[in-house]
């Protein structure tokens, strides 16, 4: 029988991190179409199938899926190099990358992008933002400027060589004079990236015009976001954030479909909050906690290797990404990492200057001056790894939950204890459920 259609976005409701990939190559069983929306391979998604480690950046963890048809949106910028070398690890597993589609209209990364990224960063010194250095606010940054390259320019080489002789002349300009490094043969590009452009030619697509014949066609289409919702250009602690929209309404703007087609947005959001590069973060542990969650949480970035930093759950944060993505759900993840601890604190609320603040304020100047406020609740202090319904929890694990779900106002549909798809508490179907979740249950 055919399953009721819908229409979903899954997105991180924290700075990034938050677990999606797995909740997505979860979800993506009951997907058609798997669509990334915004980023690049700033975004580093690990998926474990059957003790396999897969890390995907730009290729939608769908791909393992045999039938599951993938996307990368128009909102999405795509280095070439990394996307194939991407394509050829998935290959290597003996999986088909026939069923991948890239937008013609998405932006193509560039070297100089990579090079304004770090040289940028090395100049703004104490301002730095701490960005992967993958060339992603550069390549966004042209895209804004009508200056950039799309994947339609990339396979078409007397556009390619025509663009990049244009752009390598203006950049060179800033490479040497701006940040005195050495200029770039446009020769040399273009040889590159047409290399580049005969292996992705076959993929490019008018990813717009499939999706919406795909949502006619009563497939159900699962949008999965990169990054998080506190990383969004607008939404985010700006200007510590990336250079795209990682938020729920992105989806649309990424992929040239109508916000009426879609019908659900689940969050995922960790049991405890971590972010990589600089920024305020109130909830932030500078101790033992902190060590014990990047221990336990193998808390590392997928596309850096930097180590995150660590904190309490924050439910300000948690109620500003229910609101700001019109969240259906969620799903919580790695609850099991706050399996040792004897006592777990929730930020509930901040104190600003005094004042007492339930909403998340919108410039990180006053968000830097926000302490918590924390209510503090009793840990279960055993292993939750092998729990499969919510009568395994411990008593305090499921009060943990329902506490969290109760200051965030959403109902929780998924629980993950672990990297495996296995791992899982689903309380609701997440998708055609009837938005009940662990708030009501
Ligand atoms: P960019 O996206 O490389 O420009 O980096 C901007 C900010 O976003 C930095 O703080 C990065 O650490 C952060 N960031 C970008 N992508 C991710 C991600 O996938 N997970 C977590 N943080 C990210």
């Amino acid at each position: 029988m055919r399953r009721p259609l819908a229409n979903v976005i899954v997105i991180g409701a924290q700075w990034g991190d938050e677990g999606k990939g797995k909740i997505t190559d979860l979800l993506s069983k009951s997907a058609d179409v798997v669509v990334r929306y915004q980023g690049g391979v700033n975004a580093g998604h690990t998926v474990v199938v059957e003790g396999q480690t897969f890390k995907l950046h730009l290729i939608p963890s769908g791909i393992l899926y045999p039938d599951t048809e993938c996307i990368i949106g128009s909102g999405t910028v795509i280095d070439p190099k990394v996307l194939i070398e991407e394509l050829d690890q998935v290959e290597a597993l003996g999986i088909s990358t026939a069923k991948l589609m890239i937008s013609q209209a998405a932006h193509v990364t560039m070297p100089y992008h990579r090079m304004i990224d770090k040289a940028s960063e090395e100049r703004r010194g104490s301002q730095k933002i701490g960005t992967t250095g993958r060339g992603i606010g550069p390549t966004y940054a042209d895209k804004s400027e009508r200056t950039g390259i799309r994947m339609i320019d990339l396979i078409n080489p007397d556009r390619l060589k025509e663009q990049v002789h244009w752009t390598v002349n203006y950049k060179n300009v800033i490479l040497e004079k701006l940040y005195n490094l050495s200029p770039l043969d446009a020769e040399a590009v273009v040889k590159e990236y047409l290399e580049y452009a005969d292996r992705l030619r076959p993929h490019v697509i008018d990813a717009s015009l499939n999706i919406y014949n795909a949502i006619q066609e009563r497939r159900n289409i699962l949008f999965e976001g990169a990054q998080g919702t506190l990383l969004d250009l607008d939404h985010g602690t700006y200007p510590y954030v990336t250079s795209s929209n990682p938020v729920a309404g992105g989806a649309c703007v990424g992929t040239g479909i109508g916000p009426t087609m879609i019908d659900r947005v689940i969050g995922v959001a960790k049991a405890y909050t971590t972010r990589v590069g600089e920024g305020p973060f109130p909830t932030e542990a500078k101790d033992e906690v902190g060590e014990l969650l990047g221990d336990r949480g193998a808390e590392f970035g997928t596309t850096t290797g930097r180590k995150r930093r660590c904190g309490w759950f924050d439910g300000v944060i948690g109620r500003y990404a229910v609101r700001i993505n019109g969240m259906d759900c969620m799903a919580i993840t790695k609850l099991d990492v706050l399996d040792e601890l004897d006592e777990i604190k929730v930020c509930v609320a901040y104190d600003m200057e005094g004042e007492r603040c339930e909403d998340f304020p919108s410039s990180s100047i006053q968000l830097a001056k926000c302490k918590p406020i924390y209510e503090t609740l009793p840990g279960w202090q055993q292993s939750t790894v092998d729990c499969r319904t919510l009568e395994d929890l411990p008593k305090q694990a499921l009060d943990y939950l329902r506490f969290l779900a109760e200051l965030m106002n959403v109902p929780i549909a998924i629980v993950s204890l672990g990297a495996s798809r296995d791992q899982t508490i689903v309380v609701e179907d997440p998708i055609h459920g009837p938005k009940r979740g662990l708030l009501y249950s």
